[in-house]
């Protein structure tokens, strides 16, 4: 059997007296596999040098004995306070130029050359202890690196990489000044040693310079974790090592940073305090799964799945009976091949003491113990048969981490977000029950029939080649506005008109556009009006077809969305931000040009997803409300798991398996 559901546990928060009864409460639950000690630094060097491995050996040991195997992290999100008082420099410097204490966590500097020095001590004998432990399958790297470290770090040792860094991009300082496009306000450099980290400045930035540091930011990131891997791998060659992403946060290109793990592994809260409320809409959990198995085109491990409500100062919804097991499900459903439940026991003390796990304060099994043993009991036996396998949509949308920092950096309009783009075109396919892959630009999008690549801003010659190729052999593509507008270093493109050569392919010009700036814009599209937002393009037609309008402006009863044949393909262009129910109509209608398959129709908070092998498929139809709900499906299965075929009980999660459809 292979290993399908886990917890995160700290046995180091408790007497070892009460070792024993976790150990058998996470067998009877179905729990074959910990994470352990990703924040145990202190105790297992108390001193330099001091190594303390006993205890963890011991519960790693205790854990085995019940069948229950273990994941090390490398504690380096939390360095101990002796290692913080003898080297007081390797705590971060933020963008105001104030350092960041220790009594937290995430308090170091990944640059700093002794911080790394205390790092390779560690993990080296910590790596060296468990290479043979029988009980240690793998290693996680750090703690969701990139998390606390938004506007981090502008100490000496980053600034001194940093200019190492641009220095090795640009050779010459004549050549950053002109792609930094420097002779604006005077921002010409003599010498890379004159750049200075971004720290906070009297009035605006330079959105060049800004876009290679949050790059610089991300490739600083990827060599700390790459770094670390080497050492694990070096001392400790036979086991795996991933890494807890966050979804599609963005201090770190999780493509590059998946290149050196074995498998990505994600967190996730969707009743975090911090979401939307009552929790995160399940089309944008969706997505995140979605983006997390695009990052390495693999399926992944759920590393923290929310087990109970969540909390630190304050406390969100706590979670319905069936909620949890639904949202796990979701993730298996998405390409999570294990889930991991954070965390096994509501700790009792510092930060996270009302992070709620499987267990209450209490240590007492209760309903959550017995919600999560249920869903062990029921689905780990099916999640070996499609252990590996994964969907295979029809559909891709493209995403981007440069795209993502160009708007960060200038968002255009004040409520333009990037994911959030993203995910609103993601939301109608969702709910029309269409599975979605995140792809990156310069994939091979020649299996998809329909790319949508919303917000190309920054637009590169092999870019636009590259969009043209697969619409020239026959593919759909979907552009929208902001679209060419900057080259790759964050400069306007002043060669042409937008959207550049892309208005070749759709068959269009954008001379002029307009930002609704605290407004509403409206556009007819059939014979109705829809609400749009955010931004409209003024587009002049050169051989597309107009499908949609706008209704408002002064640029009113001029194209909206533009169509256009080229090669054997089809080039939509979007020329604002569709609301809810455009988004909806034009969606419908593109899926139908292209012959989309659908699992099937539902309300929305009914979930359909397949993984398919080469010739079966696995369908999860996943309900996320407290209701009861009832559904159809397009195609022919049959149910492995659930009580009533296309009726759903509140939070009920049903499994079917079929044919593989010929396509
Ligand atoms: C993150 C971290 C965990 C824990 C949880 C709850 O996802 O990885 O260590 O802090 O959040 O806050
Ligand atoms: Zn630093």
């Amino acid at each position: 059997m292979g290993i399908h559901f886990g917890v995160d546990y700290y046995p180091e928060h408790w007497p070892r007296e009460r070792w024993e009864t976790d150990a058998k409460l996470m067998k009877e639950m179905g729990v074959q596999v910990v994470r352990m000690a990703e924040f145990s630094w202190f105790k297992m060097e108390p001193a330099l040098g001091e190594f303390h491995f006993e205890w963890l050996e011991e519960a790693v040991a205790l854990l085995d004995s019940y069948g229950i195997k273990t994941i090390l992290g490398t504690p380096t999100a939390a360095p101990p306070a002796w290692i913080v008082r003898k080297n007081p420099e390797i705590q971060p410097i933020d963008r105001e130029g104030r350092r960041r204490y220790f009594g937290g966590r995430h308090h170091d500097c990944q640059s700093n050359a002794v911080y790394r020095a205390h790092i390779r001590r560690f993990v080296t004998a910590f790596a060296k202890q468990f290479a043979d432990n029988p009980g240690v399958i793998g290693w996680q790297i750090d703690n969701e690196l990139g998390n606390s470290h938004g506007d981090l770090c502008m100490c000496s040792s980053c600034r001194q990489l940093y200019q190492k860094w641009l220095k090795r991009k640009y050779g010459t300082i004549e050549a950053l000044n002109e792609a930094w496009g420097a002779a604006f306000w005077s921002q010409g450099y003599n010498d890379f040693d004159q750049i200075g980290t971004p720290l906070i400045t009297a009035a605006g930035e330079n959105p060049s310079a800004m876009l290679d540091w949050k790059c610089y930011c991300s490739d600083l990131v990827v060599n700390f974790a790459e770094w670390q891997a080497d050492i694990i791998r070096e001392n400790c060659p036979n086991h795996f090592i991933t890494h807890n992403y966050m979804g599609f946060d963005n201090k770190v290109d999780y493509y590059d940073l998946g290149t050196l793990l074995d498998f990505v592994s994600n967190d996730i809260y969707p009743a975090g305090h911090w979401q939307k409320q009552p929790h995160q809409p399940e089309n944008e959990l969706a997505a995140c799964h979605d983006v997390v198995r695009g990052y390495k085109k693999k399926p992944f491990w759920m590393m923290e799945q929310q087990a109970g409500m969540a909390g630190w100062e304050i406390m969100g919804r706590a979670l319905e009976p069936g909620q949890m097991s639904a949202w796990a499900m979701q993730s298996v459903a998405h390409g999570a091949d294990a889930v991991v439940f954070f965390r096994w026991r509501t700790c009792a003390m510092g930060t996270e003491q009302y992070w709620h796990g499987i267990l209450g304060h209490s240590g007492r099994p209760g309903r959550t113990y017995y919600e999560a043993q249920k869903l062990t009991q029921t689905f780990a036996k099916y999640m070996d048969d499609f252990e590996g396998t994964m969907p295979d949509p029809e559909v891709a949308i493209v995403h981007s981490f440069r795209q993502n920092y160009a708007f960060d950096i200038q968002p255009n309009h004040p409520q333009l977000r990037y994911v959030e783009q993203l995910q609103k075109y993601y939301k109608a396919l969702h709910g029309k029950k269409i599975p979605v892959d995140f792809v990156q630009d310069m994939d091979d999008l020649s299996k998809y029939k329909l790319v949508i690549a919303p917000l190309q801003y920054l637009m590169t010659p092999g870019l636009e080649q590259h969009y043209m190729d697969y619409v020239e052999g026959g593919g759909h593509l979907v552009l929208t506005m902001r679209t060419g507008v900057k080259d790759a270093n964050n400069l306007c493109m002043t060669d042409r008109e937008l959207p550049g050569r892309l208005g070749e392919l759709c068959g269009i010009e954008v001379p002029e556009y307009d930002c609704l700036l605290e407004t509403t814009g409206g556009v007819l599209y059939g014979k109705k009006e829809y609400a749009v937002e955010k931004w409209c393009d003024i587009i002049e037609l050169k051989g597309a077809n107009q499908i949609a309008e706008y209704s408002t402006g002064f640029y009113r009863q001029t194209p909206a969305i533009t169509e256009n044949p080229y090669g054997k393909g089809t080039a939509w262009y979007i020329g604002t931000e569709p609301g809810e129910e455009l988004m909806e109509d034009i969606m419908t209608y593109m899926i139908g040009v292209c012959g989309i398959r659908t699992l099937g129709t539902a309300a929305d908070g009914v979930e359909m997803m397949t993984r398919e092998s080469d010739d079966k498929v696995w369908l999860f139809v996943i309900n996320h409300t407290g209701d009861e709900q009832v559904y159809h499906l397009h195609g022919m299965y049959t149910m492995l798991e659930g009580e009533k075929e296309e009726q759903l009980l509140p939070y009920e999660v049903q499994l079917f398996v079929g044919n593989k459809f010929q396509k």
